[in-house]
């Protein structure tokens, strides 16, 4: 089959990360016979640079045209790049934003699990964690809360004050809990519906619509969990959790706690799906400009992104099982990448890259 995927390089080790999903992708469309298209699409700071915006209306279109998109990762050193000396909304970030809302793009999958292989990494002690591990997602709403509310700075009385709106009307709530249930019924049967629900009226509307949308799932178990309390029991008994359901801002503090808890940060892919079959794929992890140009980010992030494309937007099963095989095998036959090597002997990203694709079949 054809297909059409965007391929957003980015920032900092985003381009090195990206070509090795590529060569992936490759490795895939020689093994399976298709055909895969790239267009390449600017965003970030890799935009503000050639257009001085970190998104462009076209890149948005070009996007749109696509069947999925594949992205590394975008932004800088805030201390230090010169984009960070423009305004809000002309930095990397912005560029982000912009694509999530244009594309309908509220639904954010972030699975955290513990790697058997990769167990010694996790940073919590296996008499806390159990003997299993953990293995969950974190399903991120995307479009509303905070990071779209209305913004103010202004002065108010002589002082200097700035607001944020939160808001969240039902039927964005109710798309992300459906989402939310559909994946728990292909998984364990548990959706965890974070709030805070003690002090927010949007968490009060959010806990109501998660409530109705749970009379169509009798078979999933649902509980709710305030958000600080789920911070806590991230790192008390992360084995808890199978579907984690919860809005924007708390989303994006959770799950980069999950991730961390998991060890391997440099191993978690993620989905941003609109309401058709259209995505958004990226690794969890940032564009770590520390360590951009050297070769030795570990690209798997990405390639277990581009197996989450293959499987969510091209409805390519058994593409994405062959993706993950090999990333399991890499990793059985003992390869490593420098974050998660301790000490052994590791690779650099493009001969991980090239391991990896070397290994579908
Ligand atoms: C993420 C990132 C973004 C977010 C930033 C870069 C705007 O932290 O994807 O989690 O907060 O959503
Ligand atoms: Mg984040």
């Amino acid at each position: 089959m054809n297909f059409k995927i965007g391929v957003i390089p980015g920032d900092g080790i985003g381009p090195e990360i990206t070509a090795e999903a590529v060569k992936v992708l490759d490795a895939v469309a020689a093994g399976f016979g298709h055909t895969f298209e790239y267009e390449e699409i600017l965003l970030g700071g890799a935009s503000i640079d050639v257009h001085g915006v970190p998104l462009t209306d076209e890149a948005v279109e070009t996007a749109r045209g696509c069947d999925a998109v594949l992205m590394g990762s975008i932004g800088g050193d805030a201390a230090t790049s010169p984009w960070y000396k423009l305004e809000p909304s002309k930095r990397p970030e912005a560029g982000l934003l912009k694509i999530r809302k244009e594309l309908g793009l509220f639904a954010n999958l972030r699975p955290a699990y513990l790697y058997n292989e990769l167990k010694d990494a996790c940073p919590i002690k296996e008499s806390v964690i159990g003997p299993d591990g953990f293995d969950m997602i974190i399903v991120r709403e995307l479009t509303g809360g905070l990071y779209f509310g209305d913004r103010i700075t202004e002065e108010v009385n002589g002082v200097m004050t700035a607001v944020d709106t939160l808001s969240y009307n039902e039927k964005e709530i109710r798309r992300i809990a459906v989402r939310a249930f559909d994946i728990a019924m292909k998984r364990r049967k548990k959706v965890t519906s974070v709030d805070k629900a003690n002090v927010l009226d949007s968490s009060r509307l959010w806990r109501k619509i998660v409530e109705e949308v749970a009379e169509d799932y009798p078979e999933v178990t649902l509980e709710h969990m305030l958000v600080d309390n789920c911070a806590m029991q991230l790192v008390h008994n992360p084995a808890q959790f199978d579907v984690v359901v919860t809005e924007n801002m708390f989303g994006d503090i959770l799950s980069d706690e999950a991730s961390m808890v998991t060890g391997s940060i440099g191993m978690l892919s993620s989905a941003s799906l609109n309401e058709t079959k259209f995505g958004l794929y990226e690794p969890s992890h940032g564009s770590a400009p520390d360590i951009a140009g050297k070769g030795i980010a570990n690209p798997i992030a990405t390639i277990l992104s581009a197996a989450m494309m293959l499987r969510y937007s091209l409805d390519l099963d058994r593409e994405a099982d062959a993706v993950e095989a090999a990333v399991e095998r890499f990793l059985a036959e003992g390869n490593r990448t420098v974050d998660i090597a301790a000490g052994e002997k590791w690779l650099g990203t493009s001969a991980a890259g090239d391991m990896i694709a070397g290994m579908i079949s």
